[in-house]
């Protein structure tokens, strides 16, 4: 039986797929920080005779310390892991800026780091399936926002969409330095832009903009249904190359300061630097 690791598996698209799975007969591991959709996800689970096989992991990934406690958590309930799928995400696109307990920016602990963490902490475990497979869902293919090199954790310039946009840009390179870094490595990863999905995300924002999102959503974005099938097609039958970027069912050329492999491995530094020098 296959092994599915989901973040943000408690709603959205990340619950989409975790249905799907157990539909499928996968065992899902759903991960959120909010115990009452993990609860909801496998009261699902039982409808359709699959909560044997799915489980909620309770964590908030802000935090790298529990991230790395869910990476062992994960470890010890599996001997193998065929996909991650990394969705958890909390846009903070207006506000202040706030910082988590270990001195990390918002946006970029926990839409970036935690993915950062997950994909590198996991290899070992999803070296161990036959055809693992990372998927990070964000926004590949957006020419919007940048890396602020100078100031990371945006401490001297903070903005919500810039912060935002930053860790969408990071995450791109996320899985070129992925690959770069891990020249024999059998999984392959793949950063994935849905497109607009209708998910419970604008819930989550500031009126007006809750109200104009949700608009939007009823007349332009796609169903979480419809959003998941080009996934799951991906997940079960991925490219060859180490990393690819969708976006839906379009191959992305890995051209561009966004997939650039300097950069990539620049930003995998500073990284593992800021992971070893803040979380000692
Ligand atoms: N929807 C779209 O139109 C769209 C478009 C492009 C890209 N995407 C990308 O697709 C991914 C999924 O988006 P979505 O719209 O499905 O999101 P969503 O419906 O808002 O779901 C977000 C998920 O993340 C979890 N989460 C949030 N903060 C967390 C934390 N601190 N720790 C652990 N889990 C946390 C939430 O669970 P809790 O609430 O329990 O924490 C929830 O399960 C995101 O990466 C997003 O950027 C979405």
């Amino acid at each position: 039986m296959q092994t599915v690791v989901i973040t943000g598996g408690t709603d959205g698209l990340g619950k989409g797929l975790a249905l799907h799975y157990l539909r499928q007969g996968a065992r899902v591991l759903a991960v959120g920080s909010t115990p009452a959709k993990g609860e909801a996800l496998l009261a699902e689970a039982a409808t359709i005779s699959a909560v044997d096989r799915a489980a909620f992991m309770q964590a908030d990934l802000t935090s790298v310390t529990a991230t790395k406690e869910l990476i062992t958590g994960i470890e010890s309930a599996c001997s193998s892991v065929d996909k991650l799928v990394l969705c958890a995400q909390r846009y903070r696109l207006f506000g202040s800026r706030t910082v988590t307990d270990e001195g990390f920016e918002h946006s970029f602990a926990l839409a970036y780091l935690s993915r950062f963490v997950l994909s590198h902490g996991l290899r070992n475990v999803m070296e161990a399936a036959r055809r693992p497979v990372i998927m990070n869902v964000g926004t590949p293919g957006i020419p919007l926002g940048r890396i602020h090199w100078d100031d990371l954790q945006l401490a001297r310039r903070y903005g919500g969409t810039k912060a935002t946009l930053q860790s969408f840009r990071a995450n791109d390179l996320l899985g070129v330095a992925f690959a770069a870094v891990h020249t024999g490595t059998r999984i392959r990863y793949i950063g994935y832009n849905p497109g607009m999905v209708a998910t419970g995300m604008p819930d989550h924002l500031p009126q007006p903009l809750r109200t104009v999102t949700k608009v939007s959503f009823a007349v332009l974005a796609t169903s979480v249904a419809k959003a998941v099938a080009p996934m799951a097609q991906l997940l079960d039958g991925p490219p060859g190359e180490r990393f690819a970027a969708y976006r839906n069912t379009r191959q992305l050329p890995l051209k561009g300061k966004a997939f650039d492999q300097r950069s990539a491995l620049r930003l995998h530094r500073l990284t593992q630097d800021l992971l070893h020098h803040r979380t000692m």
